[in-house]
């Protein structure tokens, strides 16, 4: 027997854990697992709130019967179409037939090319209600918060938001599900990493979003993945807001790609450099190394980017141009931009990275150092030089951590 956890009077969480898979959308590294989270609300009608991944849906129908304990489940609020949460729906239609499923009309375009579904659909427009007994259920329209389809659903009874991937984290919710009775730590950062990879394309979108969301008076937050946040659901949504407005804060992140360490000895210097004109945070990423979410991470994180690059093939080297893509296509905004590369017959990198960042419109700050094949004094100088240039840019935008 399933002993739920109750989120407020009648809402449960019937979510659950993944501590298998390995890569989530077959690309991000989950060291410490993910949650799908889903929330049932039992009033005088029954509601659940999105489903699960299809691999778990045997262990989430099982917390749906428990609950109901012999009830009908009257609707299904489906706030996302993404797998991971509407994975299940097809099972859960087979076993609650009568069940109706409410959603805007992409979310019944899709609903129907992946599950067949066609029928019992309840339809609802941005601002729409409908109430359930004693809660009262508004449903917002807030397209590209991820997909175009997503819903936030907010529940003005007890001021919960049911906020889709919005707010979400990486991570299991091993025992506790409410932030105040966890040790939160470790999601911050997985947060980040999940907001920076997953939804960090779309900042307009969660822009809007969040302005949305401003006149509503909340108290919990359930987002589909990770904590529920209640204690830090302010801490939550400024996070959001600074990740949604490209906003870095104060500190530097170097990334590089070396094939015999000579590379990386001009990244060394440049981050002594940092750390010589009072820069804490730093943090560097052997690309070869680093799992590119996690470079994508401090990258939204960090106000000051610096990448370096050998020459490879009269290209840059080539996990550094598949990083730059990954940047590229999160069209991350308003960095400080320095870059060094090094070559040993014909420069073409640093050329290729002064493209890249006129491309992005970062400001480039510095100026580039470049080396002919091992360090030599002007080279580690240049390098120092751009190290410092960039602390000295921090210092004077008012980027100081320190
Ligand atoms: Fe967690 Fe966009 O799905």
């Amino acid at each position: 027997m399933y002993n739920p956890k109750e989120i407020t009077d009648n809402v449960f969480y019937v979510g659950v854990n993944d501590r298998t898979k390995h890569l989530f959308e077959n690309l991000w590294p989950l060291p410490y697992g993910v949650s799908y989270n889903s929330y049932l609300i039992t009033d005088e009608k029954t509601v659940l709130m999105d489903t699960v991944d299809v691999c778990y849906a045997d262990v989430f129908l099982k917390k749906i019967g428990d609950v109901l304990d012999g009830r009908a489940l009257d609707f299904l609020v489906v706030n996302h179409m993404e797998p991971d949460h509407a994975g299940s729906i097809r099972l859960l239609r087979q076993q609650y037939p009568d069940i109706r499923i409410i959603g805007n009309s992409k979310t019944f375009d899709m609903l129907k090319g992946y599950h067949g579904i066609t029928e019992g659909l309840h339809e609802v427009k941005d601002g729409d209600t409908l109430s359930t007994g004693r809660h009262e259920l508004q449903f917002h329209a807030a397209p590209m918060v991820h997909w175009p389809e997503v819903m936030l659903t907010y529940d003005a009874t007890d001021r919960i938001l049911f906020s889709a991937d919005a707010f979400g984290s990486f991570g299991t919710l091993d025992g506790g599900v409410i932030d105040e009775e966890m040790n939160i730590e470790h999601y911050w950062d997985e947060m980040i990493r999940y907001y920076s990879n997953i939804v960090g394309k779309y900042g307009n979108p969660v822009q809007r979003a969040l302005q949305k969301l401003g006149c509503l008076d909340i108290e919990t937050i359930c987002p589909l993945h990770g904590p529920v946040w209640r204690t830090c659901r302010e801490k939550t949504v400024a996070l959001y807001d600074r990740l949604s407005r490209y906003e870095g804060e104060a500190g530097v992140v170097i990334a590089y790609g070396s094939m015999y360490g000579h590379t990386e000895q001009m990244a060394e210097v440049i981050a002594s450099a940092l750390a010589e004109n009072g820069v804490r945070n730093i943090v560097m990423h052997n690309v070869s190394k680093s799992h590119a979410s996690v470079i994508i991470r401090d990258i939204f994180k960090y106000r000051g980017v610096i990448i370096g690059s050998p020459t490879y093939s009269n290209q840059l080297y080539p996990e550094i141009e598949s990083l730059l893509g990954k940047i590229r296509i999160r069209e991350v905004k308003d960095r400080l931009f320095g870059y060094f590369g090094s070559f040993t017959w014909a420069g073409a990198a640093v050329k290729r990275l002064a493209a890249f960042g006129e491309e992005m419109k970062w400001e480039t700050v510095g100026t580039p150092a470049e080396q002919k094949q091992a360090m030599t004094p002007g080279s580690h100088d240049a390098c120092h030089a751009l190290g410092k240039a960039m602390a000295d840019q921090l210092t004077i935008d008012n980027y100081t951590n320190n």
